[in-house]
């Protein structure tokens, strides 16, 4: 299997599972203990802290540790949307559902800012929107087209009037360097599992000085901004991760691989559309369309070729709508039915890349000559 689905998640890396493994095994200790094993348990939490503060340019009492990117995107805005005044929220239209469904939930007017075509935020429409705005949510780059936003540009319009920002930065973290202070952002959220660290660990930056209110309240945790017993294994993890990930940006040569593949698939086939400024993008992510070629049957053909991809987000696969994201792009629905996303990661190799593209193209070309036939798509679903 070649695994090019690295937005939906990556493989733990052998350094991190070592970094975790004394505290899965016999490192049980509660980390609020006042004994010897408690405290070894609190200091290598500090150390995970530093080490993902490093990673974001920000302080370590500015981390804190959450169960995933969705915690910590939901505590974000529950903080802000607590502590704000009235007025409407300014969120996306692209978000991940992380930041889009916690905002529906909330008992506030939320509008959405427009994207352009190319799939980058327009800073013009959050301009507009800014009056009488209590709080701000976009995202650092798309999961879908990997398109890297004008966060800056958008934090520095924020910051002029006084607008707390919050941004989901569980996509480029890892990808592109990220620096909270050069952003400008009050809250940045992270997730472990997309840098190549464990399943069910997140982190939210809380600019020194900002008001928060905790979402889970118990035990005061975290210096009360999230409370429940540390999951010190994964937390350890997500340290470790986050070392390798700021060493790997250097000297990352993931975009080569990214466009040696888009490059061959759009060679080797007619009626392939490229989605997302390539101009902007992250390294490792390359979201196309392929006319004629229905996603779905697409993903089927390449799960049997050994290509793991997706259709629109991870969370979308299963569910025929086209995704948000494509839509809000003004992609229309007949071709955005039609796009797949392929995402790298580090563990791909140059082979693989044009292996899958070979596979990416024969599937393509058999899907539509099955599709061309007039025998209808439903003959593709069914195993050959
Ligand atoms: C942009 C973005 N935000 C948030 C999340 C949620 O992160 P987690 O899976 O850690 O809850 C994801 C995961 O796909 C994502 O891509």
């Amino acid at each position: 299997m070649i695994d090019l689905d690295a937005n939906a998640t990556t493989a733990l890396l052998p350094e991190v599972l070592d970094a975790m493994m004394p505290w899965l095994r016999g490192g049980h200790a509660n980390p609020s203990g006042s004994y010897r094993a408690a405290k070894q348990a609190r200091s290598a939490i500090d150390q995970a802290r530093a080490q993902v503060a490093d990673l974001v340019g920000a302080n370590p009492e500015e981390i804190v540790f959450t169960g995933s990117g969705t915690e910590s995107a939901n505590t974000a805005l529950h903080s802000l949307d607590q502590l704000a005044g009235p007025g409407h929220a300014l969120v996306s239209a692209i978000e991940h559902s992380a930041v889009l469904r916690c905002a529906e939930s909330l008992q506030r007017e939320i509008r959405h800012v427009a994207v352009q075509g190319p799939g980058a935020l327009d800073i013009a429409d959050l301009e507009r929107q800014l009056d009488g705005a209590a709080w701000i949510s976009v995202m650092s780059a798309n999961n879908e087209t990997g398109v890297i936003q004008p966060l800056e540009e958008m934090a520095i319009l924020a910051r002029g009037r006084g607008i707390p920002l919050h941004t989901d930065a569980v996509q480029a973290a890892g990808k592109i360097p990220i620096d909270v202070r050069s952003l400008g952002v009050d809250l940045l959220s992270l997730s472990a599992h997309k840098i190549h660290g464990p399943k069910g660990v997140g982190a939210l930056f809380v600019r020194g000085g900002l008001r928060f209110e905790a979402l889970l309240k118990g035990g005061g945790q975290e210096g009360g901004r999230r409370s429940g017993t540390e999951n010190t294994a994964g937390i350890v993890g997500m340290g470790a991760a986050a070392v390798l990930a700021k060493a790997h940006l250097a000297a990352s040569r993931i975009a080569e691989l990214r466009d040696a593949f888009e490059s061959r698939v759009m060679a080797g086939l007619t009626g392939v559309t490229r989605n997302g400024d390539p101009s902007r993008r992250l390294p490792n992510t390359c979201h196309l369309s392929f006319d004629g070629c229905d996603a779905a049957g697409m993903l089927i053909l390449l799960d049997e070729a050994g290509i793991a991809c997706s259709a629109g987000s991870a969370c979308m696969t299963g569910k025929q709508k086209p995704s948000h994201v494509q839509i809000a792009m003004g992609i229309p629905e007949a071709r955005a039915k039609t796009s797949l996303r392929f995402s790298f990661s580090r563990l791909n190799t140059l082979s693989e890349a044009i292996e899958a593209a070979d596979r990416v193209v024969r599937a393509a070309t058999r899907l539509r000559s099955v599709q061309g036939s007039g025998v209808g798509p439903v003959v593709v679903y069914s195993p050959p």
